[in-house]
Parts: structure tokens; sequence; C-alpha cells
């Protein structure tokens, strides 16, 4: 059996992305699968995402953005809804000395407003001690819808009364929630679920993506790494001929 998994390859650094993003999906059947409540999953995927962490350092990735509660993610059961914040809210109290000590500065992105003022709070806490580190940014989209962040772009650019010759793809990129942060090289999807479901819907336009037909909780640091090395094979074109970047 061994013998037909294909053996991790070292990666090499020029080739790893400085930005992954991750959309964490697949916990309630995980949990599921094992006659477990969905909340069970939700708590074994959160203790995963300190594995990932720590593999984003060692590995070397700059930037990772993971979705953890979209802006349709409220339509779910309240005790499901509850649950995911007070999960968020015990994790951050846990593992935030932990983070800032491995030089983790910790962002948000998503709409602050609509959560419980105690979670919110906890959340500007930690961007605020960690502002300063820079071994890896952690950007947790937590009530992030990506048309929602469009929309907030167009607020802020209508009521900062830009005019129409002003309006460009820059002015754009620097009005999302996303300001400064370069868009995801890799963007990793788990559970054998093909879809953005509203994540980084511009950001993402010359993004790879990866799916790994494994639930996030089971998204270990050597699922991560062959995610990794499928990404070194690939050629990014940006819209040109293979020929003009091998020139
Ligand atoms: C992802 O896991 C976490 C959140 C969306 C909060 P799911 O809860 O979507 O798990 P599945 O997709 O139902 O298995
Ligand atoms: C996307 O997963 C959102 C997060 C992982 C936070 P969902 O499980 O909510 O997506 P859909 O509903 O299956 O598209
Ligand atoms: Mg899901």
């Amino acid at each position: 059996m061994a013998a037909t998994l294909a053996p991790l390859e070292p990666l090499n650094p020029a080739r790893i992305p400085r930005h992954v993003a991750m959309i964490m999906d697949g916990n309630g059947r995980w949990a599921k699968q094992q006659g477990k409540p969905r909340l069970f999953g939700h708590q074994a995927g959160t203790e995963n995402l300190r594995e990932i962490i720590k593999a984003c350092v060692e590995f070397g990735v700059r930037y990772l953005t993971v979705y953890a509660f979209s802006t349709e993610n409220w339509n779910r059961p309240d005790d499901e809804v509850k649950g995911l914040m007070r999960i968020l809210a015990d994790a951050l109290e846990r593992e935030l000395p932990e983070l800032h000590r491995q030089g983790v500065r910790l962002r948000h992105i998503g709409r602050l407003e609509r959560l419980n003022p105690v979670l919110m709070e906890k959340i500007r806490q930690a961007m605020e001690l960690t502002r300063d580190n820079d071994r890896l940014d952690v950007i947790i989209a937590w009530n992030y819808g990506g048309r929602d962040e469009i929309v907030a772009a167009i607020e802020k650019i209508v009521s900062q009364g830009y005019p129409v010759e002003q309006v460009n793809e820059k002015l754009v990129a620097d009005s999302l929630f996303t300001a400064g942060i370069p868009d995801p090289d890799l963007v990793v999807r788990t559970s054998g679920e093909y879809r953005t479901s509203n994540f980084l819907l511009w950001q993402t336009a010359y993004s790879e993506w990866y799916f790994p037909p494994v639930y996030w909780p089971d998204f270990n640091r050597v699922e991560f790494h062959k995610g990794l090395q499928d990404y070194a094979r690939r050629e990014r074109r940006f819209g040109k001929t293979s020929e003009q970047l091998a020139g």
C-alpha cells in the first residue's frame, strides 16, 4: 500500500506561496461520521488551525487567510451560530499568548459590527497586541462575504466623494477589507466542495486552487505539504503564453 503513496518532496523555498487562503470546510460532516454533534467538529477544526498556523511558520508562508464564518453562516441554527461565536472567543483567549510569541499578527476581514460587543472587543485587543509582529499574518474572515466586501468598498469610495475618473482597480483594491494585503497565491478548500461560497471574490482573480479530498479537521501538515508541492509545479501565466514566461 505504502508504495502507491507519492513521497513528500522537500519544498523549494522559492516556490512557496506568499499568501495562502483556506476555506476550512467539512467540520460538520467530520463530526457526523463519528456520530458527534456539529460543534464537536468545529472545536476539532479550531484545534487543527493551530497546527496549520505552525506549519505556515515552518514552511515560510507569510500570509494565511482563513474563512471561518461567512455572512451566509448566520442562517444556520441558532445554537450552532452561538457555539461558533463561543469557540472563537475561547480560542482567542487560549491561543493568543502563544501566537504572539510565535510572531503572528492577527487581523480580521469582514464586518465586526453585528458581533457580540465582548467578542468584538476581544478581536480588537488581539489585533492591537500583535500589530507589530511580522513573521506571519493570520487573517480571520469572520462575518465575511465577498459581495458584502465589494458593497462596503463602494460605500467607502462614494462617501469619500471620488470623481469617476479616479475609480480604478487600485482604488477598489485599496478600499476592500484586505487593503495592503497581497492577493492569495493559493486557495485551499477542503471537504470535496468545489465553489467559492462568497470568499475573496475580487482577490482570487488569479489565485491557484487546490481541493484536498479531506474534511478540515483532517487537513494536517502532510496534506498541506502535498498542496504546496502541487502548487510548486504549476505555471502561473496571468494571461501570457508559456513562451513569454520562459523568455
Ligand atoms: C466549515 O465546516 C465551518 C463553517 C462553515 C463555520 P461546515 O460547518 O460547513 O461543515 P460541513 O460542510 O457542514 O461538513
Ligand atoms: C464556507 O463554507 C464558509 C466557511 C468555511 C466559513 P460553507 O459550508 O458555509 O459553504 P456552503 O454553504 O457549503 O457553500
Ligand atoms: Mg460546509
